[in-house]
């Protein structure tokens, strides 16, 4: 069995993993004014925000899901500081018994956020205190054991819980529901990483043309997260060649050199879709099959090489296994086969 590497794979387009502290935090906004895209998600989170103020009461439960590096962690970011309050991060698997979860909320004060982040990976035990601590700002506790057993309820700070999720269908549906607010990050536009990518160059104090971040924002997978990791590599190379601007020539030039494409796919793209044109005849292709012909394990598969094929319509996920698609078969410039 191959193992899975989902975890730690070490690849420039790979949406997952925090970049240097630094770096990231220079360039993760931190009002919703400077946050690009997502403008239905920004519309409501603002009108919570302020009715909550006024109100002087914690806003609703936010459960934000999407892709990896599409802005969770940032938005929730944004709502604390937007409200005025303090945030305390802290992660499904990090939380391994009942009173993980209960010393955090009871040290919370009065509207402050606690941000859950991988909240799908929560265990059974630590949800359920979940549920009253959300519903009833009350912890149930059982005290003595047998027929004298008792329960005695804690009260608890009202607080707001901020879940993030990559993966919503993995989350149990009574937790999903205690949510108020439930808001899904879409992929970016290719205008909206281009405005990205020009804030992100101006904090970096790195020049770029207009032309040349029009280019990158092409091969960005549609992602905030690529989108900073790219422009760094491409401020490195400029730096590196003595160039004092980012401009066409060292922008093609550096992608080449990261071996990223047009698109954005990099070699391990092309090479599972060479290996489903090539050796399966455009598929379909099982996952197994598929694990066992590139030598990459399923999950990473399915987790972080698919997703963004499937979305620009390179694969398809058909109950008989993966087909690539007449796009993909273009890209790569091989003739396509009707099955
Ligand atoms: N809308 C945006 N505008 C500007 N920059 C953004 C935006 N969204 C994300 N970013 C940038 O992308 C980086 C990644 O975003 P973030 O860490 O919030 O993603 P995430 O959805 O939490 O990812 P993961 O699922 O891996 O935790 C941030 O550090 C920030 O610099
Ligand atoms: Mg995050």
């Amino acid at each position: 069995m191959i193992e899975s590497n989902a975890e730690n794979i070490d690849r420039i387009v790979t949406p997952t993993g925090v970049d240097p502290v630094y770096f990231e935090n220079k360039l993760r906004p931190e009002t919703l004014e400077n946050f690009i895209g997502q403008s239905s998600i920004k519309d409501n989170l603002s009108i919570s925000i302020k009715a909550a103020k006024k109100r002087k009461e914690p806003i609703d439960h936010v459960l934000l899901h999407g892709a990896p590096g599409l802005g969770k962690t940032t938005l929730a970011g944004i709502i604390a500081k937007e409200t005025g309050v303090n945030i305390r991060i802290t992660s499904g698997p990090a939380l391994e018994k009942q009173g993980d979860i209960a010393s955090i909320i009871s040290n919370l004060q009065e509207n402050d956020i606690l941000f859950v982040d991988e909240i799908h990976r929560l265990r059974a035990v630590v949800e359920e205190v979940l549920y009253t601590a959300m519903e009833d700002f009350g912890i149930d506790i059982v005290i003595g054991k047998g027929p004298s057993a008792r329960t005695m309820r804690i009260n608890l700070p009202r607080f707001t819980l901020i879940g993030a999720t990559t993966k919503m269908s993995m989350l149990s549906s009574p937790l999903r529901d205690r949510f108020g607010n439930v808001f899904r990050l879409q992929f970016y536009t290719d205008e909206e990483i281009k405005q990205i990518v020009l804030r992100s160059a101006k904090i970096l104090d790195c020049e770029i043309t207009d032309e040349a971040a029009t280019l990158l924002s092409r091969s960005c997978r549609k992602t905030p997260r690529i989108a900073n990791r790219l422009l760094k590599r491409c401020r490195d190379y400029a730096e590196v060649y003595s160039k004092s601007i980012i401009d066409e020539k060292v922008l093609r030039d550096s992608l080449n050199n990261l071996g990223i494409d047009s698109l954005g796919l990099d070699s391990v793209d092309r090479e599972m879709l060479s290996a489903i044109i090539e050796k399966f005849n455009g598929g379909p292709v099982g996952l197994n099959t598929l694990s066992a012909a590139t030598g990459e394990a399923q999950e990473t598969i399915e987790d972080i090489y698919e997703p963004f094929l499937i979305q620009i319509g390179f694969l398809e996920r058909t109950s008989r296994g993966r087909i690539a698609t007449q796009r993909a078969h273009d890209h790569l410039k091989v003739p396509f086969r009707l099955i």
